[in-house]
């Protein structure tokens, strides 16, 4: 039963002690985030990572790639847990490392690698969180970054001092809509399809671009329409609209602000006033979002149920699990990714780590 987890997983915490530090995303369900030691956004919990160098065990409640990052910023002989290994993200599958390999390939033999007289390279290769190692080591090893929700603006800034453009992947909408805020026009965004010659598109229409982006998508975020905010705003006149930038960008456009999850978290708890938000993210957030803040009106703009379904994997049984094996001496779902990836994907992330506003 919960009560009975509940019991298992503290008990096991208590006994650890400093040996262990639990991570939670903010998309965690709620009998998983009570005993996280840091909650947080994607990039909050990189950071997170690298603050407890002293614990011999992460133990991670999120996903894959957040997992794997945590490997790779923390100190080698930090086991990095993951409760259950079937939690992916389903955007970061969207990116194969020889799918990108192609296209960089393609884009190498069309505008070869020469600086131009600022000094800037054809392409700057980008890669969002949500992504393997591989493409993370992929951006270390050819001049590219790591960008999170939160700072993908900044990191664009960083790519186009350094690149005439850029190959943004995993996920369209963040990149468009990123960009879009920045005065990129819409002409110089096409988009690349794998699997057809230059992505589906002609080379001028690329040698034009600033931002090539990848066709990924979060079947989470594309699930938000303007029909759903265009709903909230009737029934409840004042309502501030906040949607994460996953969301396409009608609907990020029909919005009243987007950002990332530590973002729509901030904005509501700044609030002086009693306030309705409609929220345009996964749901979990938004219903802690909903108890934390009793003085607003919070909620999902998206009727139906929609939470995470990898994030909702980290079920409390396996926390309670893992954290018991370590009691035992037993290191269970350790994430490692190996050395070579690891050190290219490092460089690609302390890019990002350095490239602070
Ligand atoms: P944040 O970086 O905003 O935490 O988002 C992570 C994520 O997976 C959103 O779908
Ligand atoms: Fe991936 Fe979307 Fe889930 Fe975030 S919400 S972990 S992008 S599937």
């Amino acid at each position: 039963t919960e009560t009975e987890l509940r019991a298992r997983i503290t008990a096991a915490k208590e006994k650890l002690g400093e040996r262990v530090v639990v991570l939670g995303h903010f998309y965690q369900r709620d009998e998983v985030v009570e005993h996280a030691d840091f909650v947080g956004d994607s990039f909050q919990l990189a950071n997170a990572a690298l603050t407890r160098p002293d614990a011999e065990a992460i133990v991670f409640c999120g996903v894959h790639f957040m997992a794997e990052t945590a490997d790779i910023l923390s100190r080698q002989d930090q086991a990095v847990i993951l409760p259950n290994l079937a939690a992916g993200c389903s955007m970061a599958d969207m990116a194969d490392i020889d799918s990108v390999e192609q296209a960089w390939a393609q884009l190498e033999e069309l505008f070869g690698t020469e600086p131009d007289a600022e000094g800037r390279v054809p392409v700057i290769p980008v890669t969002y969180m949500n992504s393997s190692a591989a493409l993370k080591g992929f951006c270390g090893e050819h001049g590219g970054i790591v960008c999170t929700s939160s700072n993908a603006a900044t990191v664009l800034e960083w790519a186009f001092e350094r690149g005439q453009r850029v190959l943004f992947f995993p996920d369209q909408h963040l990149g468009r809509n990123t960009a879009k805020a920045m005065g990129v026009p819409l002409e110089q965004m096409p988009m690349w399809s794998p699997r057809k010659p230059l992505g589906g598109n002609d080379a001028a229409t690329l040698r034009d671009s600033r931002v090539i982006l990848w066709h990924g998508f979060c079947s989470v975020h594309k699930r938000f329409s303007v029909a759903q905010i265009e709903k909230a705003r009737a029934e409840y006149p004042g309502v501030r609209v906040i949607v994460h930038p996953e969301c396409p960008m009608e609907v990020v456009d029909a919005a009243d602000e987007y950002g990332s999850t530590d973002y729509i978290r901030k904005a509501i708890a700044a609030a002086t006033e009693p306030t309705v938000f409609a929220i345009g993210t996964e749901v979990n957030l938004v219903n802690r979002l909903a108890a934390e803040y009793p003085q607003h009106t919070v909620f999902c703009l998206d009727p139906v149920i929609c939470p995470c379904s990898t994030m909702y994997r980290i079920h409390p049984g396996y926390l309670a699990w893992v954290l018991e094996g370590l009691v035992e001496g037993e290191v269970r779902n350790r994430i490692e990714v190996p050395a070579g990836v690891a050190s290219t994907a490092r460089v690609a992330l302390e890019r990002m780590l350095a490239a602070r506003p």
